[in-house]
Formats: structure tokens, C-alpha cells, sequence
């Protein structure tokens, strides 16, 4: 039996939905705990391509239980529209998909204040995804959210719908000078939406606890990256929730000492989207060599990603912060014929060294990468599945990946597909 989270050890995007799906065979549950429909998470099967946004990326595997934790904020309407699309390729989530009666409501209200603040905020727009999930966990911590369980209490609903709106409606209205809302039009359809998921709706920390007590494997399923973590990360360029390991308890109601393994998930080199510091990106033709190479253009806004080099220090900082066990690199293929490549292995802010991420951002705006350069490989990475296969320029990369994050390298992605990928050792095997 073991417990395994995954978590991005970057700042998202690391191919976190690919590996879920590779090891949603060794479990029976897969739980979101964190996050929204802000996160885009791709799995390639044979010819065809599903992006998760809300849904655990398990539910592609037949039989297999998803659960959106309490710490996920929920919206709706996405929620009914991704069921609808994996209902259009044949994927019932009916019986086996449920959703926390203590999660939060992400209301239209919230996607309407994070696009409003962001317009206003030029020059320093964060570049959230727009999809309402500042607001909606603004709301949860300032204890006028609304929650998933609401919803089954029309009267409860309407009435926390109501002195929300009145608030929000001012601050839309004469702040922003945006449109408002209409409360009864905004009650009738998020219960009209609900209907359709009222069923899924139950106690997970309840279902996960027994499925705990009764030796079931469940793997949590991380949403964006460390250093998008509202605590631990870039602060204010972060995202709103706890995405490291520790996420993963308070976001689905299990205690700390159910954790078995960590595994976070790294690209071979680093993308970022949305603002915010980057110290080892690419402005550079090898940077629109590694985004055409990677396809890196964002699978929820299609908005371009920054790509650079791989940075040890973030990297190891996020071993750090999520007690990892394990750590997956992904798109090594990318890489294939740039020669050097080079690691960021610790960074200069004048007089000062870094070997961790300074907390201040001005600080850590003015840090430069100290690189150190390794040779590339001429014989292709692409589909690969076999370590022995691997180039030893390939491999003794991956060695200095292990050295400078301290961490043990358990799988290789070379490709988009689900068996592209070569494994080192199985976190579930404890
Ligand atoms: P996530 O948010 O962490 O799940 O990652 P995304 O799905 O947003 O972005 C990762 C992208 O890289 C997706 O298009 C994946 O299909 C793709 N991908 C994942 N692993 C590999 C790999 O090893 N090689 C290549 N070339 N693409 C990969
Ligand atoms: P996955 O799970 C990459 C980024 C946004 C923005 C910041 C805040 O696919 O890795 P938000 O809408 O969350 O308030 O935006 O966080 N961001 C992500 N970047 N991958 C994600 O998810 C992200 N989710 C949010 O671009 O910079
Ligand atoms: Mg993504």
C-alpha cells in the first residue's frame, strides 16, 4: 500500500498530467487537492489528446475513482463542461467521480474581479489564467465563500449569494466600473449547473480516509508548481493556493503520516507563464528553439510559455519545500541537438551568492544564473524507452540533475505519448 502526491517542481506545466496517467495504473483513487480549472493538464493516448482542467487526469482510466478535494475551488461551469467533453469521447464519470462538499464555489462574480483587477493593474498584471481563482479563495479565507455543499441548500445558497453580491456588485460597479450582476439570473443557473452534479457530491475526506484504513493506493494529483505556491513561491507572481506536498492534507482531509511518497514532476529545461522572475530564461533564439521544439504554448490560455535553461536552485528548492522522493524529468527530447546545454547552478546578486531563491523580489529580480555547461547528445532522446538506450551524454545529464537537487531520478519522459517513458524505479513500491 502507499500514498503517492505528485507536485510540479517548477512553475507549472511540467508534464504532471502525462506522469499521473502513467502511474493512475498502480492506484485506485486519484484526488485533486488544490488549484482550479487554471491548471491545463495534457495526456497524449495513441493518436488522441485530452487536457484535464478540473477533473483528475485518472478519470481516463477505466474503473478508477477522481476526487476534487476540499482544497479545489470549483467552478460550475466548467466542472459540467469537461464532463460533457469526456462524455463526447465515451468517458462516463458517473459512480466513480466526486466532488467535496466543503470545496468553494468559484461564482462568475470571481472570474469577473480577476479580470477586472488585471486590466487595471498595468504594468503589474499578475497574468492569471482569468478563470476567478484569486477571488474565489479570497472569499474562502475571508469566510464569505460559497461551498459545493451550499448548493444542495437552495435556501443556504441564496442567501450567502445574496450579501455576497451586494459587496461584490459595489466593488464591480463603482471600483472597477465593470458590469454587475443579476442575483436572480446568477441563483437560477448555478442551480441549474449543480443539478447536473448534485450526485458526485459527498464528504471525500470521509472516502479517502476509509480508502486509506482499507489499503488502497491513492495518488494526489498536484495542480501548477512550487514556485507558484502562494507561500513558498515567486510571491506576488503566484498562484492562490498551497501547491507543495503539504497541500495535499489540508486540500483533501488526510493527515500527514499517510504520505508515503513524492514525486514532483520537472521539465529538462524551465518554462514560465504569466509574469514574474525567471532568472534562467531564454530571450534568445535557443529560448524560440526550446518553445518550438516543446510545443510550449500554454494548454489552458494557449498563451506563449518563456522557456530557459534548467535551474538546479529551483529545482532543489522544491525538494526541499515537498520532502520529495522522487523526481520525474520530462521532455528530455526537447533537448535533443543543443549542444551545450547548459545549468543553472546557483545564482549572483553582486557581492552575495545564492544557492536558494531569495524572498524578496527585487532581490531576486537582480539575481544572474551561474552556469555551468554540459555536452549535448547527436543520437536521439525521442521515444525512448530504455535507460541502456540512452546516450551517456543523456544520462550523465540526468546524473548532474540528481547531484545538484539531492534528489533520485524515478522515470525519463522522451515524448508526449503515454509510453514514452522509461522508469527507474516505481514510487508505489515502497
Ligand atoms: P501539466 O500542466 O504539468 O500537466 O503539463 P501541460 O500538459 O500543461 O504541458 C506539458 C506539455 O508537454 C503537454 O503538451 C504534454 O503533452 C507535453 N509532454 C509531456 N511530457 C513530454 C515529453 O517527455 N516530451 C515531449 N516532447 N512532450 C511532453
Ligand atoms: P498546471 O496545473 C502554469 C499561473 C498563471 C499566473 C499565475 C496566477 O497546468 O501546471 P491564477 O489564474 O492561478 O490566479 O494565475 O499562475 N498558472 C499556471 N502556470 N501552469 C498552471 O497549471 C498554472 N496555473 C496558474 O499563468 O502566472
Ligand atoms: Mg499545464
Amino acid at each position: 500500500m502507499s500514498d503517492v502526491v505528485i507536485v510540479g517542481a517548477q512553475w507549472g506545466d511540467e508534464g504532471k498530467g502525462k506522469i499521473v496517467d502513467v502511474y493512475t495504473e498502480r492506484a485506485q483513487i486519484v484526488a485533486r487537492f488544490q488549484g482550479g480549472h487554471n491548471a491545463g493538464h495534457t495526456v497524449v493516448v495513441g493518436e488522441e489528446t485530452f487536457i484535464l482542467h478540473l477533473i483528475p487526469s485518472g478519470i481516463l482510466h477505466e474503473g478508477k475513482t477522481c476526487v476534487i478535494g476540499n482544497g479545489v475551488v470549483v467552478s460550475p461551469e466548467a466542472l459540467v463542461k469537461e464532463m460533457d467533453s469526456l462524455a463526447r469521447r465515451d468517458i462516463a464519470v458517473e459512480g466513480r467521480l466526486f466532488v467535496s462538499d466543503r470545496s468553494h464555489v468559484i461564482m462568475p462574480y470571481h472570474v469577473a474581479l480577476d479580470i477586472a483587477r488585471e486590466g487595471k493593474s498595468a504594468g503589474k498584471a499578475i497574468g492569471t489564467t482569468g478563470r476567478g481563482i484569486g477571488p474565489a479563495y479570497e472569499d474562502k479565507a475571508a469566510r464569505s465563500g460559497i461551498r459545493i455543499g451550499d448548493l444542495e441548500n437552495p435556501p443556504v445558497f441564496r442567501e450567502r449569494l445574496s450579501d455576497a453580491l451586494d459587496f461584490k456588485n459595489f466593488v464591480l460597479r463603482e471600483y472597477f466600473g465593470a458590469d454587475g450582476f443579476d442575483e436572480e439570473e446568477v441563483y437560477e443557473s448555478t442551480l441549474a449547473l449543480a443539478d447536473r452534479f448534485l450526485p458526485f457530491i459527498i464528504d471525500t475526506g470521509d472516502l479517502l480516509q476509509k480508502a486509506i484504513a482499507s489499503g488502497r493506493n491513492i495518488l494526489f494529483e498536484g495542480a501548477q508548481g512550487s514556485h507558484l505556491d502562494v507561500d513558498h513561491g515567486t510571491y506576488p507572481y503566484v498562484t492562490s493556493s498551497s501547491t507543495v506536498a503539504g497541500g495535499a492534507c489540508a486540500g483533501t482531509g488526510i493527515g500527514p503520516k499517510s504520505i508515503d511518497t513524492v514525486v514532483g514532476i520537472s521539465k529538462a529545461y524551465t518554462t514560465r507563464v504569466g509574469s514574474g522572475p525567471f532568472p534562467t530564461e531564454l530571450a534568445d533564439e535557443m529560448g524560440e528553439r526550446i518553445r518550438e521544439e516543446g510545443g510550449e504554448y500554454g494548454a489552458t490560455t494557449g498563451r506563449p510559455r518563456r522557456c530557459g535553461w534548467f535551474d538546479a536552485v529551483v529545482v532543489r528548492q522544491s525538494a526541499r519545500l515537498n520532502g520529495m522522493t522522487g523526481l520525474v524529468i520530462t521532455k528530455l527530447d526537447v533537448l535533443d541537438g543543443i549542444d551545450p546545454i547548459r545549468i543553472c547552478v546557483g545564482y549572483t546578486c553582486g557581492e552575495n551568492r545564492y544557492d536558494v531563491l531569495p524572498s524578496g523580489l527585487q532581490e531576486l529580480e537582480k539575481c544572474r544564473p551561474v552556469y555551468e555547461e554540459h555536452p549535448g547528445w547527436s543520437t536521439p532522446t525521442a521515444g525512448c524507452r530504455d535507460w541502456e538506450h540512452l546516450p551517456q551524454e543523456a544520462k550523465s545529464y540526468i546524473g548532474r540533475i540528481e547531484e545538484l537537487t539531492g534528489v533520485r531520478v524515478t522515470l525519463v519522459s522522451t515524448g508526449q505519448e503515454r509510453s514514452e517513458h522509461l522508469e527507474l524505479f516505481d514510487p508505489f513500491d515502497r
